[in-house]
C-alpha cells in the first residue's frame, strides 16, 4: 500500500471482529517502531504485546471501563523509557521522550493500516494500575495502549480540517503565497 493511502485510511476503530491477527503481521507492525525518529536517537520505546483475554479485560477496566478495548485481537502497551532520556535531556526529558514515542506510535498505526489491520490509540487509563498489573518498572512512563484488530464496523469519519485552516505561508496567519 502506498504511504498516502495508509495516511488517509488510518482511522480509529472501536468495534472489532473476533478474528486474530497472524503473528507475522503483528511482528511487522512491531518492527515499524524501530525506524521512527527519536530525540538524541535514544529510541526510548518499549512495547508489551498483550493477546491474553484476561489481561485485555483488565486493561479495558483500567482504561476507565472503555470495554471495547478488550475486543481487540492485540493490545500494544507502549512504554517510554525515561532512564537515558533523563540523563541526556534533564528537565526537557518528558517533552522530548513523549514526542519520540508519539512518532513511534504513528509508525505502528500506519504499518497496521498498510497491512489491512485496524487500530485505536488510547491514552485515557489509570497508568499505575496498568504498571502494577504488567510489572512495569518505575522509570518507564506508560504512553499509550494501541488496540489492533479487524474492524466489525467503523465510527463515522470525523470531519477532517481543510488545509487552508492549518497552513500559513512565511508568517503566522498569512494564508496565501
Ligand atoms: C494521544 C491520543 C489519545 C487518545 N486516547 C483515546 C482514548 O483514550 N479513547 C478513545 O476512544 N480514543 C482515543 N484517541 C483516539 C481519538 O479520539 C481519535 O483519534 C479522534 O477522535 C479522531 O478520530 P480518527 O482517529 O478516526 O481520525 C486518542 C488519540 C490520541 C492521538
Amino acid at each position: 500500500m502506498k504511504v498516502e493511502k495508509a495516511i488517509q485510511g488510518l482511522e480509529t476503530t472501536k468495534k472489532y471482529l473476533d478474528k486474530k491477527i497472524k503473528w507475522d503481521k503483528l511482528t511487522e507492525i512491531l518492527d515499524s517502531i524501530r525506524y521512527a525518529p527519536s530525540a538524541g536517537d535514544l529510541q526510548n520505546w518499549k512495547i508489551i504485546t498483550i493477546q491474553g483475554e484476561e489481561i485485555k479485560q483488565k486493561l479495558a477496566k483500567f482504561s476507565y471501563d472503555q470495554l471495547w478495548i478488550s475486543k481487540a485481537s492485540a493490545i500494544l502497551v507502549v512504554c517510554n523509557d525515561q532512564s537515558e532520556v533523563k540523563r541526556m535531556f534533564k528537565k526537557k526529558a518528558d517533552f522530548y521522550s513523549t514526542q519520540s514515542c508519539a512518532a513511534g506510535i504513528q509508525n505502528l498505526l500506519l504499518r497496521a493500516t498498510s497491512l489491512g489491520i485496524d487500530s485505536a490509540w488510547v491514552r485515557t487509563f489509570n497508568a499505575e494500575r496498568i504498571r502494577s498489573l504488567l510489572k512495569i518498572p518505575e522509570d518507564m512512563k506508560i504512553d499509550a495502549l494501541i488496540t489492533l484488530g479487524y474492524a466489525d464496523s467503523r465510527e463515522p469519519q470525523p470531519k477532517i480540517n481543510e488545509l487552508k485552516n492549518i497552513v500559513y505561508f512565511e508568517e503566522w496567519g498569512k494564508s496565501e503565497l
